[in-house]
């Protein structure tokens, strides 16, 4: 959220605006429905414009599923060099974004185009939640556990591929994860899910301290339990890393959001605050259901569903990072 943004206006409907640093907003039409509205675009991520097209589109996605909505319409968001690329390109981002959409059940209703130097891609994205069932991030209690539903590493591989530095196998393992939907409303729906939010530019880490911060709890992780893309180490260990996610890391270790054991390397420590684009699900349940939560999210296909910490009284709004 950002500081120069002018004073939220008050609006009894208005359940999730902009006093909170929510996945998306949420505005109240009815007792039984919410309105989950979200936005994002960013430029090419990967070679191939379809899957630059999938994977934005499954990011701008996953800002409804992480309020724990559904999907119903989207815009695409489109900036192109029209005169310098071939128009095939465009129509190839188009389609990427299409097949995604239509996979998560929602329709594109439109959307709008400029003339841009660098190709932009993305959607707005508008979905439906209960209003008493919103997934937001301060919802998370002592006790509860926490689950991940994709590996992380996303960021180190991307700035791979960008240095031409990867193997195909390698990128091509990255862009299947980053297209994958966190479609997983139904399978949430009948835990006690509370804090909720997805894996970003912020990274793990930065995600689940804003959990930590908006439930006003601690957090235990271990990293042990993280999963993390295999071929991330190879990229990693050559010191390959966004400068998102040495942004990050800065952060949260000045602030002392986080702090980490002595045991775990400097590789490690940025990994787990590595940026992601379009990661996984980051979500806070209650002990006793998160084994029989992460079975479900694995009989449903999550490529990930490990329980990696738990969120505890102790040291609200700071992550202790254990072996
Ligand atoms: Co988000
Ligand atoms: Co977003």
């Amino acid at each position: 959220m950002l500081k120069f943004l002018p004073p939220s206006v008050s609006n009894a409907n208005v359940i999730v605006g902009l006093d909170t640093p929510d996945d998306a907003g949420v505005y109240k039409i009815s007792d039984d429905v919410a309105i989950v509205q979200t936005v994002d675009f960013f430029t090419p991520i990967v070679d191939d414009p379809y899957w630059f097209g999938a994977i934005a589109a499954a990011n701008a996605l996953s800002d409804v599923y992480a309020m724990g909505g559904k999907p119903v319409t989207a815009l695409n968001m489109v900036a192109f060099p029209v005169t310098k690329l071939d128009k095939q390109v465009l129509a190839e981002i188009l389609r990427g974004g299409a097949d995604k959409v239509r996979e998560s059940g929602a329709v594109i209703l439109g959307g709008h185009s400029i003339d841009d130097p660098e190709p932009k891609y993305g959607l707005a994205v508008t979905g439906v939640v209960h209003p008493g069932k919103i997934g937001a991030k301060g919802g998370a209690r002592p006790g509860d556990k926490i689950i991940l539903t994709k590996p992380i590493g996303i960021g180190v591989i991307t700035t791979a591929i960008k240095r031409g530095a990867t193997t195909q196998a390698h990128a091509d393992e990255a862009i299947q994860v980053m297209a994958k939907l966190n479609n997983v409303v139904d399978v949430l729906a009948p835990y006690d899910v509370r804090g909720l939010t997805d894996i970003t530019g912020f990274g793990l880490l930065g995600h689940a301290s804003e959990v930590a911060r908006e439930s006003k709890t601690g957090m235990r992780i271990h990293s042990a339990q993280v999963p993390v893309l295999a071929s991330t180490y190879e990229y990693a260990n050559q010191g390959i890393f966004p400068g998102g996610s040495k942004t990050n890391f800065k952060f949260l270790t000045t602030r002392e959001y986080i702090h980490f054991d002595p045991s775990i390397d400097e590789t490690q420590q940025m990994i787990l605050c590595d940026a992601v684009t379009s990661g996984g699900l980051l979500i806070c349940v209650a002990a006793d259901k998160a084994d029989a939560l992460a079975a479900d999210l694995k009989a449903n296909g999550t490529l990930a569903a490990a329980i990696i910490g738990e969120v505890v009284a102790d040291h609200p709004g700071k992550i202790m990072v254990m072996p």
